[in-house]
């Protein structure tokens, strides 16, 4: 049936810490209402009821159906209008069940509590990946896609078993976002294969801005995995991102640094995206100084012969800007 949904509803999960949501993207519209995406309250690893899931999901589409919106879904850049199947399965996938990271990022949500952050101890999520795939509930399509979020991928217990499982499986656009500080064989190998994308964020372009806001002394570490894992790419699967941080990292200075080092370490594709908590405090009005950023990072990538992707926060302050 022809209507205005998202891949999310219709076909996402997000599997939290400790609760399940249908995506991870409700905080764009406000973080009042981001919790109204909840599917599944106290969820701690265990093996899920999918009748109840797509119960849910079905409850959901119906109401998308009558052209009725939750307010964390209003407005959201993920909905689209074209014909969806009335079939149940799963094709999106957000991992976003532990928080412990190998660095210390200054707008991370993990800043407040960094220690208990990385103290917390993680359900374990091969069984359930296997169970899914056991009871046929992915669905392999064009626009499947599984996201590593996180705290750090690459330092999980389960990290190598569970790429191994889903290059078994023929997934292909895996989404990591990495710290880039820990070099692993199995992103190398999902890199090769072009199963694997990967994001590396180091949104500066000298050492001094960096370990202002990474809180580590890893520059030369990551730039030199990074110029590893360019070379294992296959497709412009390894991107380097630049998070814009006003009155932090967002001078033309550091701009053009950052852009120096991507290409020196051999880098096809970048990434744009604009600190959320800023995002969040701004909205819906921008000033035109960050536009004027976004503005310069896409010329400059298009001028040097870069894949640009620019995320959600900084394509809402383009779409924004445009509308005014
Ligand atoms: C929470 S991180 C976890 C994965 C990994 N440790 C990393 O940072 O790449 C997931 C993604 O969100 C981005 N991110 C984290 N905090 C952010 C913020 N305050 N504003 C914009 N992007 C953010 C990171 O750059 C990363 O690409
Ligand atoms: S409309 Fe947006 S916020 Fe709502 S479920 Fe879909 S992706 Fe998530
Ligand atoms: S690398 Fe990712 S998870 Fe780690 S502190 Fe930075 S944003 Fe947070």
């Amino acid at each position: 049936m022809y209507y205005k949904s998202c891949q999310w509803v219709n076909r996402g999960i997000e599997f939290r810490t400790d609760s399940l949501r249908l995506c991870c993207y409700g905080y764009l519209q406000g973080r009042e209402t981001e919790y109204q995406t909840t599917i599944k309250e106290n969820y701690h690893g265990e093996l899920l009821d999918w009748n109840e899931i797509f119960k849910i999901k079905e409850e959901m589409k119906a109401m998308h159906k009558q052209g009725k919106y939750l307010e964390a879904c209003k407005d959201c850049i993920y909905l689209c209008e074209k014909d969806w199947d009335e079939e149940n399965y799963i094709n999106h996938f957000t991992l976003n069940h532990w928080t412990k990271c190998n660095c210390n990022c200054i707008y991370c949500y993990t800043k407040d509590d960094k220690k208990a952050f990385n103290a917390y101890k993680e359900y374990p999520i091969y069984p359930i990946m296997k169970d899914m795939f056991k009871k046929g509930i992915i669905k392999k399509t064009e626009e499947s896609c599984i996201i590593f979020g996180g705290g750090e991928p690459t330092i999980l217990k389960d990290f190598d078993k569970l790429i191994d499982l889903f290059l078994k499986h023929g997934c292909k656009n895996i989404r990591i976002n990495s710290s880039g500080i820990k070099y692993s064989k199995s992103i190398e190998r999902g890199l090769k294969q072009g199963a694997i994308s990967l994001v590396i964020s180091t949104d500066a372009g000298c050492k001094e801005t960096y370990e202002k806001i990474k809180m580590v002394k890893t520059y030369k570490k990551v730039w030199e995995n990074i110029r590893k894992y360019a070379k294992a790419q296959s497709d412009n699967n390894l991107k380097v991102k630049f998070i814009l941080y006003p009155g932090v990292n967002d001078t033309y200075e550091e701009i053009n640094k950052w852009f120096d080092e991507v290409l020196k370490n051999k880098v096809t594709a970048v990434s744009l995206s604009v600190e959320q908590d800023w995002y969040n405090t701004h909205q819906p009005e921008f000033t035109p100084d960050i536009y004027e950023k976004i503005a310069y990072m896409e010329k400059c990538s298009k001028e040097l012969n870069l894949d640009l992707e620019i995320y959600c926060e900084a394509l809402a302050v383009l779409r924004e800007h445009k509308s005014a």
